[in-house]
């Protein structure tokens, strides 16, 4: 059977149906595809708020927890800066204490010192004889040396001197010498005994006049050792001449240099005058007494004795 072929208007219908079709369809897979990336993205936008807003989270409590270290470390801080205070403080009172202490140690060692000094000093060797106190038939000089001859004016018995006080004289002639002048010793230490049998010597001859220039046993500085007489080979001997010398000018000038003073100068009130008797004092009270142009038997005995801690320094 034959069919009747379609009118050409149809075929143009069916044509422009199909075009709207495949248009539509098109723009309908377009804009799933487009709808897609958009839920995609936002899902992808999401996220990342997420992590963002999850980021802001730890650090604020990472900012909190250092924040709070940072107000712990600075109240760990000022409390040990007080205790540095309190340690300063501390230390600073130990170390006061300390050094007092130091001190009082010093002075109790010096003071021991000195004790000690004057324990092995006699104390004989300051005090004022000389008709006022009396050293008794016992005592003798702790150390007792000869003196060497060439010291000894010619032709004199050996003499003996303060072991102590011994390189005292010794300086002294030597300098003298320095200086051209000629010492010569002519008695040194003698005993009570010695003394006794002088003065017994004197008191025959001279009757009570030895009293003017001799004393009894036991008043006599030379029983200390530490006195004795000096002269000069012209004069040679204990006289009043020797008031003229050289070497008692150069006496007057020097002696102190080596701790020996004038026991009796002129018009004093005990003997004669005796250029020639020297007593051994110590460098500091005879110095002192040479500046104050004073004489040994003027001072006070309390004044005297401090001296004695120092007497063979
Ligand atoms: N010539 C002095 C005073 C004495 O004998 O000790
Ligand atoms: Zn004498």
């Amino acid at each position: 059977m034959h069919t009747r072929p379609l009118p050409r208007a149809h075929y143009l219908v069916l044509a422009g149906l199909s075009i709207l079709l495949f248009t539509a369809g098109y723009f309908a897979a377009l804009s799933y595809r487009v709808s897609n990336d958009r839920s995609s993205l936002a899902s992808e936008n999401a996220i990342l708020i997420q992590q963002l807003a999850s980021s802001s989270e730890a650090f604020a409590i990472e900012r909190e927890t250092a924040s709070s270290t940072i107000a712990e470390l600075s109240s760990r801080l000022s409390l040990t800066a007080e205790e540095l205070d309190d340690i300063e403080g501390d230390y600073r009172k130990e170390k006061n204490k300390n050094d007092e202490f130091e001190d009082q140690i010093k002075k109790i060692s010096g003071t021991v010192g000195v004790l000690d000094k004057l324990s092995k000093t006699d104390k004989e060797l300051l005090q004022k004889y000389s008709k006022v106190y009396f050293l008794n038939e016992n005592y003798i000089p702790s150390n007792i040396k000869q003196i060497e001859s060439t010291y000894l004016l010619p032709g004199r018995k050996s003499q003996s001197f303060h072991g102590n006080a011994l390189p005292y004289l010794e300086d002294m002639i030597e300098a003298a010498a320095d200086d051209d002048i000629v010492l010569k010793v002519v008695s040194a230490y003698r005993s009570f005994d010695e003394q006794m049998q002088l003065k017994g010597a004197y008191t025959q001859s001279y009757g009570s006049g030895a009293n003017a220039f001799s004393a009894d046993q036991g008043y006599s500085e030379h029983q200390l050792g530490t006195t004795l007489d000096l002269s000069d080979p012209i004069t040679n001997g204990p006289y009043l001449s020797f008031k003229n010398t050289e070497a008692y000018t150069w006496l007057q000038e020097n002696a102190h240099r080596y701790g020996f003073i004038l026991s009796y100068p002129e018009n004093n009130t005990f003997y004669v005058f005796e250029p020639w008797h020297w007593r051994f004092v110590g460098e500091d009270l005879a110095s002192d007494l040479h500046k104050d142009d004073a004489n040994f038997y003027d001072w006070e005995q309390r004044k005297i004795d401090t001296y004695l801690v120092s007497i063979f320094d």
